[in-house]
């Protein structure tokens, strides 16, 4: 339980690291909450015009859920695994520097279900590749992947791997409430648009 409680607080502490934030700041664009859609995701540093600055922030963000999870393996086996990963989006969307207020954790969740379950992680991306070139909305891509994904957890990594999927899709759901009203509003933007 030490153990766990270590996961926890790692996957936390790495997972807080607000990597849209840091970046956006330090390319002089100012504070990313004042832009767009005001989230610290890849999806709004896109909004800036920086399309590099967008994939290093996807990449960063969904790398943190890796390393926590991976790391949480290494050190403490594979409960940990699940505790640091789920731990790493709740750093993301609540981190304890900007008072609580995050992210919605679709990179972050993509990076830790890689690291925990490869092909259910790998499957969730195809997902919101597919929607995304089908539809543009971010947003909606990130849904589909989150409810594909504990299915696809739990026949290819087994019900203890489907069980964290599962409560990762309900927070990311929990998050995207503004952009599902949106969507039922046929007023999200596409992927790339300034407004949101
Ligand atoms: O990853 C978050 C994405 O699904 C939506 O972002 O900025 O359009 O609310 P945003």
């Amino acid at each position: 339980t030490f153990d766990l409680a270590l996961a926890a607080l790692g996957g936390y502490l790495l997972g807080s690291i607000p990597f849209g934030l840091v970046l956006t700041m330090a390319a002089g664009l100012g504070d990313i909450r004042a832009i767009g859609s005001g989230n610290i995701g890849a999806t709004n540093v896109l909004r800036t015009g920086r399309k590099g600055l967008a994939l290093a922030t996807l990449l960063l963000d969904g790398g943190k859920g890796a390393i926590a999870a991976l790391t949480a393996l290494y050190l403490a086996g594979e409960q940990a695994l699940l505790v640091a990963g789920f731990a790493a989006v709740l750093g993301h969307n609540f981190p304890i520097w900007l008072g609580f207020k995050g992210g919605k954790g679709v990179a972050t969740t993509l990076g830790t279900l890689i690291a925990a379950s490869p092909f259910a992680g790998l499957g969730a991306c195809l997902v919101w590749l597919v929607v995304a070139r089908i539809f543009k909305i971010s947003s909606l891509s990130a849904l589909v992947a989150l409810a594909a994904a504990p299915v696809m957890a739990y026949f290819l990594s087994g019900p203890e791997h489907a069980a964290m999927a599962a409560g990762l899709a309900v927070l990311g759901f929990i998050r995207h409430h503004a952009n599902i009203r949106r969507l039922l509003k046929g007023d999200e933007p596409r992927i790339g648009q300034k407004k949101g």
